[in-house]
């Protein structure tokens, strides 16, 4: 049965009505019409659809939407914005990784929570902390050069 909850997304409290066993990710892009977190395998296997759910990286479809109900939501278009991007943003662009891009969204959101907790990483520790998203165009060196690129001007 549905029921009505507010959602706190980038800093933007939001009214809907959802079943509260929705998985989060329907309620960001069909409710709110936010594209940003992605549906790849719905399994909780790719990380297209990560968000960060009060800082931490969560995977939006298999997370209840009344998860978050109490939890300030972040989406990759609240990391930064076009005249400030966030330094993972910027790094992306200067170092051209995105091919069809639908990927791209769960490694910067993972990495974004990762370099607060790590800001100088080893090549092994990025490595690590993003083992567990995939990426079919194969960008991974890419991603790689952008999070090294990106841990530098965090400084
Ligand atoms: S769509 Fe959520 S982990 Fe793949
Ligand atoms: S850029 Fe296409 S799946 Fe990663």
């Amino acid at each position: 049965m549905k029921e009505k909850m507010s959602l706190d997304v980038n800093g933007t409290v939001h009214a809907i009505e959802a079943d509260p066993d929705m998985p989060l990710l329907y309620a960001l892009r069909n409710n709110l019409g936010l594209n940003n977190p992605h549906f790849g395998c719905g399994l909780a296997q790719c990380g297209a659809c990560t968000v960060l759910l009060d800082g931490q990286p969560i995977r939006s479809c298999v997370t209840p939407v009344s998860a978050a109900k109490n939890a300030k939501i972040t989406t990759l278009a609240g990391l930064g914005t076009p005249e400030n991007p966030h330094p993972l943003q910027k790094a992306y662009v200067e170092e051209q990784v995105p091919q069809c891009g639908y990927c791209i969204n769960g490694w910067i959101m993972t990495a974004a929570a990762f370099l607060k907790e790590k800001p100088k990483p080893s090549d092994a520790q990025i490595r690590e902390a993003l083992s567990g998203l995939k990426c079919r165009c194969g960008t991974h060196m890419g991603i790689l050069r952008a999070v090294k690129r990106a841990a530098e001007m965090m400084g």
